[in-house]
C-alpha cells in the first residue's frame, strides 16, 4: 500500500518540478527569443491553461480507462513536454510544449490524490496523501536548486529538459502500480478488486470486509453531471471541494512562490542571495510538510487547518506592517521580512497545502468522485491563474502593504470558513463519510 501510494505520489514531484522550474528559466528564454512581456506571460500561463483542461479531461479518462492508465498517460506527456521545451526553437513551440506539460499536470494532479485515497486504508489515508504534497514541495525545491545551478551557465534548455529524467522514472514506475480496487469494482471487476485489495491490506479478512463496504456504496448507480443535477447532497460535496481549492489559492501561496526572489531583492540580497534565498523558501516548504505527514491522522484536519490559517494571517499581516514602514526600513526589518515569509510558508505547508488535497479526495461519494474531483482540481488551476494574474494589478492599485493586508484578512476569514464548513475526516472510512453526506448531515458533520 505504501509503495503504491509513494509511486503514485511521484506525480506530485513532476507537478512541483514544472511549477518551480520556469521562474529561473524565464529571464534567459526572454533574452534568447527577444520575448516581450505578453509572450513571457503566455510562456508561464500556457501551462496553467493546459492544466485546467487536463483536469477536466482527467475525470473521464480515469473513469473509463482507470487511474493507473491515466497516470501512465500523464507520465508520457511529462517526458514529451519536457523534451519539446528543451528543444523549442520558437516561442510558439515552447508555448505548445508547455500546454502539453500542463495537460500532464492537470491529469496527474487529479488522478494521484484520487488513486492514493482509493488504495490507502483509513488509518493512513491522510498521511499518504500528504506524501503527494511532500513530493510537490520536493519538486519545487529541486527545480529552484537546479535552476540556481544551471543559471551559472545560462542553460535554460537544461533547466527545462532535465525534468524529463524524473519523468521517465515515473513513466516506468507507473506500469508497476496495481489498479485501484475501488475503480475495478466500479467497472464490475470484483474478482480482480479482491485480489488487488488482498495485496494492499494486512489480512484477507480486512480486504473482504472492505470489499463488502464498497459494494454497499455501489448500489446507488449515479454519476457525474447527471448525479450533480439530481442529487443535492452531491452538489454540496462538489461545492465544498471547489470552495476548498479557491481557499487554498487565496491564501496567497503562489504569490510567495512566484515572487520570493523579488522579496529577497527588496530585503537587500544580491543575485546569488536571491537565488539561494528562494531555494530556502523551497526547503522550508518541503520540511514543514513533514509536520502534516506525521500529525494529520493524529491531530485531525480541522485543528491543523485552523492553526495554519492563523499563522498565515499573522505572516501576511506582519509582512504588510513591515512593507508599510517603507522608507524607514533597516537591515533588521529586511531580515524580519524574510523570517515572516518563512513563517507564512510553514503555515501553508503543514495545513492548506496537503490538507486541501486530502479533503477534496475524501468528501466526494464514490459514484461521483471523478466528477467532484475534476471540478475541484480544475478550480485549483483557474484560481492559481487568477491569483497570479491579479497580483501585479493589486500591487499597482492598492499598494504592497494593502495587498498583503488583503491576504491577511482572507486567511483570517478562512478560519471561520473551516469552523463552519470543513468536516473532521480523520480515521473515518470514505464509505462512512458518504453515508452521512447522503443522509443530509451538515457538511461540518459528515466526518466524525
Ligand atoms: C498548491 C500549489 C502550490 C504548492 C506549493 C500545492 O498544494 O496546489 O498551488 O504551488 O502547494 O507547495
Amino acid at each position: 500500500m505504501i509503495l503504491a501510494a509513494v509511486l503514485a505520489a511521484v506525480a506530485g514531484l513532476m507537478f512541483g518540478l514544472d511549477i518551480g522550474v520556469i521562474s529561473g528559466a524565464l529571464g534567459f528564454i526572454a533574452k534568447e527569443f527577444h520575448a516581450d512581456t505578453f509572450s513571457q506571460e503566455w510562456i508561464v500561463s500556457s501551462m496553467m491553461v493546459g492544466a485546467a483542461i487536463g483536469a477536466v479531461c482527467a475525470g473521464q479518462l480515469s473513469y473509463r480507462f482507470g487511474r493507473k492508465k491515466a497516470l501512465i498517460l500523464s507520465a508520457f506527456l511529462f517526458v514529451l513536454g519536457a523534451l519539446l521545451c528543451a528543444m523549442a526553437s520558437t516561442v510558439t513551440i515552447l508555448v505548445t510544449a508547455r500546454v502539453l506539460l500542463g495537460l500532464a499536470i492537470g491529469i496527474a494532479s487529479f488522478v494521484a490524490p484520487l488513486y492514493i485515497s482509493e488504495v490507502a486504508d483509513e488509518q493512513h489515508r491522510g498521511g499518504l496523501i500528504s506524501i503527494y504534497q511532500l513530493m510537490i514541495t520536493i519538486g519545487i525545491l529541486l527545480a529552484f536548486v537546479s535552476d540556481a545551478i544551471f543559471s551559472y551557465y545560462a542553460a535554460w534548455r537544461w533547466m527545462l529538459g532535465v525534468v524529463a529524467i524524473p519523468g521517465a522514472v515515473f513513466l516506468v514506475g507507473s506500469f508497476f502500480l496495481p489498479d485501484s480496487p475501488r475503480w475495478l469494482m466500479l467497472r464490475g471487476r470484483d474478482d480482480e478488486a479482491l485480489k488487488t485489495l488482498i495485496s494492499l491490506r494486512p489480512s484477507r479478512a480486512e480486504a473482504e470486509s472492505e470489499i463488502r463496504e464498497i459494494q454497499g456504496r455501489l448500489r446507488q448507480k449515479q454519476r457525474g453531471l447527471s448525479m450533480f443535477l439530481e442529487n443535492p447532497n452531491f452538489r454540496r460535496s462538489v461545492v465544498l471541494g471547489v470552495g476548498l481549492q479557491i481557499v487554498q489559492q487565496l491564501t496567497g501561496i503562489n504569490v510567495v512562490m512566484y515572487y520570493a526572489p523579488r522579496i529577497f531583492e527588496v530585503a537587500g540580497f544580491g543575485q546569488d542571495g536571491q537565488m539561494w534565498g528562494t531555494a530556502i523558501v523551497g526547503l522550508v516548504n518541503m520540511l514543514a510538510t513533514f509536520i502534516a505527514i506525521g500529525f494529520v491522522d493524529r491531530w485531525g484536519r480541522r485543528p491543523m487547518l485552523v492553526a495554519g490559517f492563523a499563522i498565515m494571517a499573522c505572516g501576511m499581516g506582519a509582512l504588510a506592517v513591515l512593507l508599510s514602514m517603507g522608507g524607514e526600513s533597516s537591515e533588521i526589518t529586511h531580515y524580519l521580512a524574510v523570517a515572516v515569509l518563512l513563517l507564512f510558508i510553514t503555515g501553508f505547508a503543514f495545513s492548506a497545502g496537503p490538507l486541501i488535497w486530502i479533503l477534496c479526495a475524501e468528501v466526494q461519494p464514490l459514484e461521483g468522485r471523478d466528477f467532484g474531483m475534476a471540478c475541484s482540481t480544475f478550480t485549483n488551476w483557474i484560481a492559481n491563474m487568477a491569483v497570479g494574474a491579479s497580483f501585479l494589478t493589486l500591487l499597482g492599485s492598492l499598494g504592497a502593504a494593502h495587498t498583503f493586508w488583503l491576504y491577511a484578512g482572507l486567511n483570517a476569514f478562512f478560519i471561520i470558513f473551516t469552523l463552519v464548513f470543513v468536516p473532521e475526516t480523520r480515521g473515518v472510512s470514505l464509505e462512512a463519510i458518504e453515508q452521512k453526506l447522503n443522509g443530509g448531515a451538515k457538511l461540518r458533520e459528515i466526518g466524525r
